[in-house]
């Protein structure tokens, strides 16, 4: 379904989608379209290709289009967009191999028209390489529609901020953010080559027709800038305000930070309701940098708010509604207070004590997003469990896999004098270790091994936020535990699994995240698990009575007008709480996911938590050392 809104701050075409799949499946069949009309014409189409997660399922679509449908891609020629420097054709996490695995292994494109950026050419070839592509472009008439995702940095290929308009295919330096972003795939930040061949700025808006795909909360802040604000080099996707044959398509999570989404009273009439109206009360209050309850009438009607004071003003009315609403999202007592009134708490008094599920994507996200939380609910007397849904074995580094095995040989030789079943399970990780190629997949031992070495780590993690280690549950789910990155594919154990748990606790609070996740990573996956579990439950008496509480993830910050529970923490849980994330050594350097280039992903948790206190604060509220925020997540929204 289309979301229709107001979008005059937007100087690009935006369509939104309420899921990433059907804006996908909807790009593949314009994609077949063009290929269809150049057909009939007698033409072959031109088309410029990304890689990335963003377009997976678009590819997918497009698969599914020639193994169902027949549709042939013989017509087809490609030019990808990028390629990093130096990479041969055989690295795994080459673009080369990318788009083989993704799309050209299982459509019939004939090879000799796939063209995809060399990362092998010597690098004295590089610039001849790169005006040789260039000329393949233009001399087969021009891309006739290029795909395009969008970097964090805002970059579209490889163009990092700075890259001009005229910019044409060339080799660039990687940005450290792009470098962090892929830290993840390349098993570290130091392993990521560190230039790139990238079609250019002029390259791209050569093309007849683009279209840029853009899902996921992470994406939001960058895509609203390319989307709203003047074009520049410093984000280089506003740069595409210059074509004027634009489309993007965004997903709601992707689309979070326009206007119309955001403030859409700033660029629309509004039929307020009580979310929209919390949302503006609180949004003005930032703006005009006042507590809720000394607004006035002008700041209303000043900031464009007069719609609102006369339907529900004046100021005085409004600001002490809201000041209570906001004032009744915080709470000490998470999982309800006992005997006490609870009409205005966020959770029920009864029952007491409550069973609490926590339910993580991988050891590591409940922490960052409830860590304090957790302990709270422990402290007061809930039955709480957490369980891990993945091992996370993929991003523990091979060196601590090794050192986890030196020990166990050691031990085994200092304690039994010789070998035991582990030492030799040990021994033989070791030994693949040592004979692994870089960036081969891991043997079943060495993702075992990895896997027990964060299944310590959470156990740990879980002791200092207060939850005894017997409380802990691994649930192994088999779309991570036997596939890789990008490529999990969710499959009915998967579900039974989760429907297992669930049903085995019948949880009054059911705390889960990963809600506005891109869709290829771990967290949304997971999160998919979880809400296709709560469907098949649906009729279930025990679910009706729970309540479903959205956590954030590690990269995720909510306004305050999207909170309905809000837990304050000391300064004291707080640096418990941090303890308990440093638990997770093997992460240390897994600091992909940050939005702030200075601060590590242990840092960025505690920083994320005090800005919800500072947030509350100049509201007018009392003032935290920090909050974790929750909101409540109904499944048939
Ligand atoms: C890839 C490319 C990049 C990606 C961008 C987003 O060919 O050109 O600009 O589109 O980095 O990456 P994902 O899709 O992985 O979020």
């Amino acid at each position: 379904m289309n979301v229709i809104e107001e979008n005059r701050r937007e100087s690009i075409s935006t369509q939104l989608f309420s899921s990433a799949n059907e804006a996908s499946l909807i790009v593949a069949q314009e994609i077949v379209e063009l290929i269809k009309k150049n057909e009939q014409k007698g033409k072959k189409t031109i088309l410029g290709l990304a890689t990335g997660s963003t377009p997976i399922g678009v590819y997918k679509e497009l698969i599914r289009f020639h193994k169902k449908d027949g549709i042939s891609f013989s017509s087809l020629i490609t030019f990808n967009l990028d390629e990093y420097y130096p990479i041969s054709h055989k690295h795994p996490e080459s673009y080369y191999c990318f788009m083989r695995e993704q799309l050209f292994d299982h459509i019939d494109v004939p090879e000799e028209q796939i063209n995809i950026p060399d990362g092998s050419v010597d690098r004295s070839k590089v610039f001849e390489y790169c005006k040789n592509y260039e000329n393949k472009i233009s001399e087969l008439g021009g891309l006739d529609l290029q795909i395009l995702g969008i970097g964090r940095t805002g970059h579209i290929g490889f163009n990092e901020p700075g890259s001009t308009v005229d910019s044409r295919t060339r080799l660039v330096h990687l940005d450290s953010l792009t470098k962090k972003d892929a830290a993840r795939d390349f098993l570290g930040e130091e392993n990521v080559p560190r230039y790139a061949i990238t079609m250019g700025i002029g390259t791209i808006l050569d093309a007849r027709k683009i279209i840029l795909l853009a899902w996921g909360q992470a994406k939001s802040s960058v895509l609203a800038g390319a989307i709203e604000h003047k074009p520049s080099d410093s984000l280089p996707a506003s740069l595409l305000q210059g074509h004027s044959n634009v489309q993007i398509y965004a997903d709601l999570s992707a689309a979070g930070e326009l206007t119309r989404i955001k403030h859409p009273w700033l660029v629309k009439l509004m039929e307020w309701n009580p979310a929209t109206i919390r949302a503006a009360v609180t949004w003005l209050s930032q703006k005009v940098q006042k507590p809720v309850l000394k607004l006035l009438d002008e700041d209303y009607s000043e900031c464009g708010l007069s719609d609102l004071l006369t339907q529900d003003g004046p100021s005085y009315d409004l600001n002490i509604k809201i000041f209570n609403e906001v004032q009744h999202t915080l709470t000490g007592w998470p999982g309800g207070k006992p005997e006490s009134p609870d009409e205005y708490r966020p959770e029920r008094a009864t029952p007491h004590p409550k069973r609490a599920l926590i339910l993580a994507p991988e050891p590591l996200d409940d922490v960052i997003g409830m860590g304090g939380t957790m302990h709270r609910l422990v402290d007061q007397g809930h039955e709480v469990t957490v369980a891990y849904l993945t091992s996370g074995n993929l991003a523990v580094p091979d060196t601590d896999a090794c050192k986890a095995a030196e020990l166990i040989i050691d031990l085994a030789k200092q304690c039994e004098n010789g070998e035991t079943a582990e030492s030799r399970f040990a021994q033989r990780s070791w030994d693949e270790l040592q004979s692994k190629d870089d960036f081969a997949i891991d043997t079943d031992n060495i993702r075992r091994l990895k896997g027990l070495i964060r299944r310590g780590e959470g156990k740990m993690a879980c002791e200092v936020c207060g939850l005894s280690a017997d409380r802990v549950r691994f649930l192994n789910l088999p779309f991570y535990e036997k596939g890789k990155y990008r490529q999990f594919m969710l499959n009915n154990c998967d579900i039974e699994l989760v429907v297992g748990l669930l049903e085995e606790l019948r949880p009054h609070q059911l705390y889960i995240t990963g809600a506005q996740a891109e869709p290829s990573t771990v967290q949304a996956v997971c999160f998919d698990a979880t809400k296709r579990a709560l469907d098949n439950l649906a009729d279930a008496d025990w679910l009706k009575e729970c309540y479903l509480w959205l956590y954030r993830g590690s990269s995720q910050e909510w306004g305050i007008h999207e909170i309905d529970m809000a837990v304050p923490l000391s300064p004291t849980e707080l640096g418990n709480k941090v303890q308990g994330i440093y638990q997770h050594q093997t992460q240390r350097s897994q600091a992909a996911i940050s939005d702030k280039r200075t601060r590590d992903i242990w840092r960025q948790a505690e920083d994320c938590d005090r800005r919800l206190g500072a947030a509350y604060d100049q509201l007018g509220l009392a003032e935290y050392e920090a909050i974790e925020g929750f909101k409540r997540w109904c499944t048939r929204a």
